[in-house]
């Protein structure tokens, strides 16, 4: 017999985020000096999609894009009109968007050292990533996030991903974009709603890690309740900063292990979000999903009953329902739908479940098993304080 061949294989990524104002303003280098720096092209030829919405909010947007363009055509080219795609998650849970990429860089004979870049919330990144990431098997990717839980989060990683089977991230890629360009600006078109969801994600790396940034959103939680830009922008540099350090120095950037620390309480959400066909969103998902595995902490005895009510008491402060009628689904034989949730999330991980609770603000760890009486009354408990709180009492 032949001996094996070994070899490795040494692979270097570098991600930036940067962060701006007005990106599409001709005086502004930011972009084209990106696009020409990640490039072997003379003029990099790139293909704009932009989140429907966004552009319905934003009705010059389109123009600016191609304005911008034109100012800096030395240095790039747009190869067609910016491509509307759907918002929200409409966009993972069909084909049309990630076809509609393919076909376009097919049409104009773009290649792998051109550009895709994407402009919107985390659900459109995901997709139109998952397209640039597979068309030629790889093209060169630039994100711009226009929601605070994309420009903290869901944009300022490496993944990417759409729905299928009606599973979440079912098929997707790991992929580092060249850059990603958060744009302050992008939020003032932002409802009030989608603001508050990012706020999540936050409390969420504060919780597990960082102590000293929870504190500062408690302190800072009239001033987020009314959206001040001011602290909504430096919420999300320290959360994108947690997310970027994460993926940089965990020992694990594209997950093959099976701990998943910044997925902190997603098993419940990812099934919550499904659950109600998408009417809850990711954000407010992950608040429910928080409030469950805070509540389960303190039940197992991991987390003082002080702690964890400090905690469920900001994610209020901030505006979040910690309860959804959705808790109540039942599947056939008579057990909470929302129980299916870790058992699909052990799938995803690869077979062993790996799920972050609290001993502490601040203070993350994982545990390998959770018992299913317990949740059920930690989400008794949840449904205790949410119709408490609809009904004033
Ligand atoms: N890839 C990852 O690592 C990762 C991490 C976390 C979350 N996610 C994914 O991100 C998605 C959630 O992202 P999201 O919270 O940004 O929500 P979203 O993309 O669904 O956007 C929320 C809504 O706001 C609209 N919108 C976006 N920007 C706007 C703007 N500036 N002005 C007006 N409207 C605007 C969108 O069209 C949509 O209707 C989920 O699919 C989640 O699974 C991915
Ligand atoms: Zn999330």
């Amino acid at each position: 017999m032949k001996a094996p061949i070994r070899a490795s294989i040494p692979i270097r990524f570098e991600h930036q985020v940067h962060f701006t104002r007005g990106v599409f303003e001709p005086a502004n280098p930011l972009l084209k000096d990106i696009l020409k720096a990640g490039t072997t092209m003379p003029v990099a030829d790139v293909l704009v999609a932009v989140d429907e919405n966004v552009v319905a909010s934003r009705p010059n947007l389109a123009r600016s894009i191609q304005r911008y363009f034109a100012a800096h055509r030395s240095d790039c080219r747009l190869v067609c009109p910016p491509l509307l795609a759907a918002g929200g998650e409409t966009v993972k849970n069909t084909s049309d968007a990630v076809n509609g990429i393919y076909s376009a860089i097919d049409r104009y004979g773009m290649c792998r050292h051109s550009y895709v870049i994407a402009i919107g919330g985390g659900a459109l990144l995901d997709a139109i990533g998952f397209a640039a990431a597979t068309a030629h098997r790889g093209m060169r990717h630039v994100r711009i996030p226009t929601t605070v839980l994309s420009q903290n989060d869901a944009g300022v990683g490496i993944k990417n991903g759409v729905n299928v089977f009606g599973k979440k991230n079912f098929v997707g890629t790991f992929s580092p974009p060249v850059a990603v360009i958060n744009d302050f600006d992008m939020l003032t078109s932002l409802p009030d709603r989608e603001k508050r969801a990012g706020y999540i994600e936050a409390i969420k790396v504060a919780l597990i890690r960082d102590g000293n940034f929870f504190e500062r959103i408690e302190a800072d939680a009239e001033r987020l309740r009314r959206f001040e830009p001011d602290a909504v922008e430096d919420l999300i540099y320290r959360c994108a900063e947690a997310h970027v350090r994460h993926i940089a120095t965990s020992g694990d950037p594209f997950e093959m292990g099976s701990a998943r620390p910044l997925d902190f309480g997603h098993w419940a959400a990812h099934k919550l979000e499904q659950l109600s066909n998408f009417r809850i969103h990711h954000g407010e998902a992950v608040a429910i999903g928080i409030a469950l595995d805070v509540i389960y902490s303190h039940l197992a005895g991991f987390l003082a009953e002080e702690a964890a009510e400090r905690i469920l008491r900001l994610i209020e402060e901030l505006g979040f329902d910690l309860w959804a009628p959705e808790l109540d689904e039942e599947e056939g034989d008579g057990e909470p739908a929302v129980l299916l949730g870790l058992e699909e999330f052990r799938e995803h991980l690869g077979g062993t479940l790996a799920v972050t609770l609290l001993k502490d603000i601040g203070a993350g760890f994982e545990v390998h098993e959770m018992d299913r009486a317990l949740i059920k009354q930690a989400m008794k408990r949840l449904a205790d304080r949410g119709r408490r709180k609809t009904t004033g009492s």
